[in-house]
Parts: C-alpha cells; structure tokens; sequence
C-alpha cells in the first residue's frame, strides 16, 4: 500500500469520478449483506442526486491512481424520496438532518481508520451546514439467511461506538437486483441516528 490521499469533492465536482464511486459501490456491496447486482446505470441514477446537490460531499481515498475508498453524505432535504419517506411519513422534520449516503472501502484497506475518519469528515459536513443529526440507513437481513457468510461480523458496534443509536421505527425502502438477477426487489432498510448536540 502507498501513500493515501483523501479528496473531497462536492455537488457537481463529485462528477469528475462519478464512475470511481460507482465501481467501489459494485464492487463492495456484492458482499453479505447488500448482495447488489450493480450496474453503471443504476448508479448513475443512483448518484444524481449528489450531483445536482450544492451541499453534497463525496469524501474519495486514493491510493496511487486507485480510488481505494469513499463516503458520501448530502441534506436529507436534497436526498431522494426513498430516504426522506419513511421520516415523512412519521411527520418528522427533514430539514436538520444529515444524510449519510454510505461507505465503501476495498478489503486490502480496511482496518486501518479509514470508517472512522469518514465519519469524522461527515459530522463536520453536518456541523458546516448547520446540521444537527445525522442519520444513515442499513439494510435488514435475516439472522439466519443461508447467503450470511460463516463468522460475519456486522457494523452495529462500530456504529454504537461512534454514538449512533438503531431507529426500529424509522424503515425505509431501497430497491435493487439481488446478486444473480436482473429485476430489482425492495428492501427495507433501518435507520440510524445520532443527535450532535447529545453527550455520545
Ligand atoms: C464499514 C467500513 C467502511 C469500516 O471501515 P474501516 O476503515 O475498516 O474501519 P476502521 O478501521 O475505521 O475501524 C472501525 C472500527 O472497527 C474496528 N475494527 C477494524 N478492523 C477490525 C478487525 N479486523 N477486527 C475487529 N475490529 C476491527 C476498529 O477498531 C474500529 O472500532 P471502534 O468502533 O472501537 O473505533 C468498511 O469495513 C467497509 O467498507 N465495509 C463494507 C461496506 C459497508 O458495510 N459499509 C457500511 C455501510 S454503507
């Protein structure tokens, strides 16, 4: 591994190397549990919304001319509907809460503070705009699906250590094709919050 290099793009910069999250986001969520069957044009579709946000950030980890890794977060208020509906429908305000997109990092760099500086550069995003909670979804699988590779350790105690707290109420949908498919399938996927202001 060299030396990495952390760059950070926002609204339509990120363009100049849509393709590079694109193909991490393929890559890493082939993987237990998202298990995405990804395509260029979902993702292009996909990553719009990022694009035409001004306040968006994509947060690219290079390593020589490999984009190793990447996080993005933008406003709930500038996210798609599938994000903002489930807080809608609970008669929530979205207007102080930042979304976070994801985070995808090869294995050969995993490990080593990059998952924890994403959420680092994130929390920042939300302060900078003036953000106070920020709030991020993940998918929900069955304990005992058989695709669940033996001795799986999840993100929920990476996350609980970063003082975000699981939302059971708060369910959105996200759909795409499961690995092996061509049509997409809803999935529900659970939030997760954190209130800046609140002690961690
Ligand atoms: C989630 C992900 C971005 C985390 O990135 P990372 O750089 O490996 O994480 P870090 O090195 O910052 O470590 C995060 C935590 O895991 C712990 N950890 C890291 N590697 C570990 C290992 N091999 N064994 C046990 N714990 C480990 C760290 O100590 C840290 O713990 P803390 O909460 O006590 O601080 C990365 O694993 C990934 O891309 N996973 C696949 C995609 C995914 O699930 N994304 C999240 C949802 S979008």
């Amino acid at each position: 591994m060299g030396e990495l290099r952390t760059e950070l793009l926002r609204g339509e910069e990120i363009a100049r190397h849509v393709d590079a999250v694109a193909d991490l986001r393929i890559t890493v969520f082939r993987d237990w549990p998202y298990l995405y069957e990804g395509t260029r044009e979902y993702e292009a579709r996909y990553l719009d919304v990022y694009l035409r946000s001004p306040r968006s950030l994509a947060i690219l980890v290079w390593d020589g001319d490999a984009c190793i890794g990447a996080s993005t977060v933008l406003p709930l208020a500038d996210a798609g509907a599938e994000a903002q509906q489930p807080f809608r429908d609970g008669g929530q305000a979205i207007e102080t809460i930042d979304y976070f997109g994801e985070s995808v990092l090869l294995k050969s760099h995993r490990g080593r503070g990059l998952g924890v500086k994403f959420f680092d550069l994130r929390e920042q995003h939300a302060r900078e705009h003036g953000l106070s909670i920020c709030a991020f979804c993940s998918v929900n699988r069955s304990a005992d699906d058989p695709r669940k590779p033996a001795g799986y350790i999840g993100n929920d105690s990476f996350w609980t250590h970063r003082g975000y707290h699981k939302e059971p109420g708060i369910v959105a949908s996200f759909s795409w094709p499961d690995i092996g498919e061509v049509v997409s399938t809803t999935k529900p996927m659970t939030f997760w919050m954190r209130d800046l202001g609140a002690a961690a």
